[in-house]
């Protein structure tokens, strides 16, 4: 921290449409959490806001199904998602929500502000309009053909079979979802923010933000992917009822654009806030005064809003009025966290939820393994047998282990009572050294956004704390030499004290429960994190009671989880299947991020840079056969070069097993390897279908040796 001591953190503001699941704590919630208990512990001036994004067209498409008012469902995902991030221990000052009408008259101030200042331009367009019920359509509102991959259920605003973001015009028979009636294009007149008048001024920011912030390259990289392709006008209005509605003639039945809305949602949390805390003004110390530094934390498909439309939108209020509002000094989003080895989906039902998990493990088990896990530079993946493994082996074996040997040290030969310290040995001196710079150097990584190397630091101190138990032998000089018992007892009562500080902004929990052990005042979490380095339990204090720290999770309840996907995953297949497969796995690989509801392009177009990631080889099949209690999978060993690999397939209802041996196929060589019912698929055979859903694997026309690159 160099420019200042007092920090606004915002963690993006999720749908109050649905269950978060644990890649959106991996993605933002997790890292803004360590950052903030972080930065507690470093006795900064800090404000923590979150709460739900309340609006936006899948929210009423939600409650049209379900044949509820839209409140309805926000309410039921609010307090279900404010109670699943308590459980996991996020340490929101507020959680606040965009219904609010303190929100409406936020996001109301920006909007009339900019449109009575000439902002915003009015543009007459053609748009599909429902005439049976009476009502313009908003792009999700409308489905049809996919102009790219003919998938029949395309969206107006993007397809998801292929990831081609559309307009609802660009659409091959397209139908209302409200009458399932083909609608007509009428004019109607819609608000845009030019965004691209700002372009020049964003490009300088993002410059000189993480000039003076370091930005991850990640983040950078989306950002500049924006400035290339030339920010464009953005439309801020909608044709909804539910959202701000906007008081302009000719506006009756339209709603501010949610995600207009939704970055101000910060700002509208942060008053409630305010107001809560009996200071209705104290709001106005973080978001309008140059002495804030405001981090936001996001997931990587926020980007655009964060860095580049946010940013405008507050540059457009500052120049023309005198409360001058601070922009993110660092958007340090994350990738995604995929969930073992595939894309987390809720109409694939593929995942878990928070709420879910967190009923059946404790919080600090899975912010533990989120932690090593994050995605901080590029996608993870959350696999049940390493958060097994995670939590057993260094959790519980490394701290929990230490925690508990030492206080049950203390207590059988010190009954509970913390012994003086002798004289020095190189041991001592050398634990204690690394003790000293263990809160300086993991201090660097948090400061920075780098949490995985942060709590790698933490855990080296712990790691080295056994180490130092193992090696001093107390167990020994208890019998032989008392006072060099008592040292080394002292000095790990004083490093477990250090490891709960140091831990809580990871496993607060856990950290907490080693305070009361150590029967210590206070708790961890409000310690300083500079004294974690110190020797401040006193000789003669009484610790308190051992207790298991942390239990570990047995192998068969992992397997019970595995064996639950197992049968999920007989549908993810099924799914894989029905869309085209080969389309479906380039689009992972090239790896676009989804941005929003709003076409960046018709047709997503690639560089030949992108299609140059995708290692295309043909292959030879020499073995094929069916995969046990699957309708649908053949497991085939296929030779690409001098290479063996095995290459799990959805074709079984397509080809025999022998119609395959002896042909050959081309392959995606370089995809990540994933498990399918358990069986490793080393790469991705392509086939294309026909509407009949007839799948036929790609070939060359002629014999070519196996191994060659497909180009
Ligand atoms: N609701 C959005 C999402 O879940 C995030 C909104 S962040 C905000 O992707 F800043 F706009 F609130
Ligand atoms: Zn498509």
């Amino acid at each position: 921290m160099t420019r200042s001591q007092r920090i606004l953190v915002t963690a993006a503001l999720p749908y109050a449409n649905g269950a978060i699941h644990l890649g959106h704590l991996a993605g933002a919630y997790l890292p803004a959490d360590i950052y903030v208990r972080y930065q507690r512990l470093k006795k900064r001036e800090i404000l923590f806001v979150c709460g739900s994004d309340e609006h936006g067209v899948p929210i009423t498409i939600s409650a049209e199904k379900e044949n509820v008012p839209p409140q309805a469902i926000v309410d039921r995902y609010h307090s279900l998602n404010k109670t699943a991030f308590e459980k996991f221990g996020m340490s929101f000052d507020v959680y606040s929500r965009t219904s609010l009408p303190l929100h409406h008259e936020t996001a109301l101030e920006f909007f009339l502000d900019f449109h009575k200042r000439g902002i915003l331009k009015e543009k007459r367009e053609k748009q599909f309009y429902d005439a049976k019920a009476k009502k313009f359509l908003p792009d999700r509102y409308v489905e049809g053909v996919c102009p790219v991959c003919s998938n029949q259920e395309a969206r107006g605003d993007q397809c998801e079979n292929c990831g081609t973001y559309l307009e609802p015009t660009d659409l091959i028979n397209p139908k209302s979802k409200i009458s399932g009636e083909t609608p007509v294009v009428r004019e109607t007149s819609h608000l845009y923010f030019p965004l691209g008048d700002y372009q020049k001024r964003l490009e300088e920011y993002v410059r000189q933000r993480d000039a003076r912030d370091g930005w991850k390259q990640n983040v950078l990289n989306y950002c500049r992917s924006w400035f290339n392709d030339g920010l464009r006008d953005r439309a801020v209005t909608r044709d909804l009822d539910w959202g701000v509605k906007i008081p302009l003639p000719g506006y009756e039945n339209k709603v501010i654009y949610v995600w207009f809305d939704a970055v101000l949602g910060y700002v509208s949390a942060t008053k409630e806030w305010s107001q809560q805390t009996g200071k209705p003004d104290k709001w106005k110390h973080f978001w309008l005064d140059e002495k804030t530094k405001y981090v936001a934390f996001i997931g990587k498909d926020n980007v655009v809003f964060h860095c580049i439309v946010f940013p405008a939108m507050l540059m457009a209020w500052n120049d023309g009025n005198t409360n001058q509002y601070v922009l993110p000094e660092n958007v340090p989003a994350n990738e995604f966290l995929n969930f073992e080895g595939q894309k987390f989906s809720k109409s694939r039902e593929w995942g878990i939820d928070a709420a879910d998990f967190l009923s059946r493990y404790p919080a600090d088990s899975l912010r533990y393994y989120l932690s090593v896990a994050l995605p901080e530079y590029r996608d993870s993946d959350f696999y049940w047998k390493a958060f097994q493994a995670k939590y057993n082996n260094e959790l519980a074996d490394i701290l929990g282990n230490f925690v508990n040997r030492t206080l049950a040290f203390t207590e059988r030969t010190f009954g509970n009572v913390v012994p003086g310290c002798a004289a020095l040995t190189d041991l001592d001196k050398s634990i204690l050294e690394t003790l000293k710079k263990t809160p300086l150097l993991a201090g660097d990584h948090f400061e920075h956004y780098r949490f995985r190397e942060g709590l790698l630091e933490i855990m080296n101190l712990a790691r080295a704390a056994n180490k130092y138990f193992n090696d001093s032998e107390p167990w020994k000089t208890a019998k032989s030499d008392k006072e060099r018992c008592g040292t080394t007892i002292n000095i790990s009562l004083q490093l477990a004290r250090a490891l709960a500080i140091l831990m809580s902004p990871i496993v607060p929990f856990s950290c907490e429960k080693i305070w009361k052990m150590l029967n210590l005042q206070g708790k961890a979490g409000l310690q300083s994190w500079d004294s974690a380095k110190e020797l401040l339990i006193p000789d003669g204090h009484t610790v308190g009671q051992a207790e298991i720290l942390i239990t570990k999770i047995e192998d068969n309840v992992i397997e019970s989880e595995l064996r639950k996907l197992a049968v999920s995953q007989t549908r993810e297949v099924n799914h894989i299947e029905e869309s085209s497969p080969a389309n479906k796995n380039l689009r992972r690989q090239v790896d676009v991020p989804s941005y929003d509801s709003t076409r960046k392009e018709a047709r997503q177009m690639i560089t030949i840079d992108d299609f140059k990631k995708v290692d295309l080889r043909v292959a030879k099949v020499v073995e094929c056969e069916n995969v046990p209690k699957t309708e649908k999978l053949l497991k085939l060993q296929v030779e690409i070069g001098s290479e063996r690999r095995q290459i799990v397939a959805g074709i079984a209802q397509h080809y025999k097993p022998d119609e395959l041996v002896g042909k050959s196929v081309v392959v995606v060589f370089n995809l990540r390897p994933a498990k399918l019912m358990g069986h490793e698929s080393q790469g991705m055979l392509l086939a294309a279908s026909d509407s009949d859903d007839k799948l036929v694997y790609v070939t060359t026309s002629s014999e070519i040796a196996s191994g060659s690159a497909v180009k």
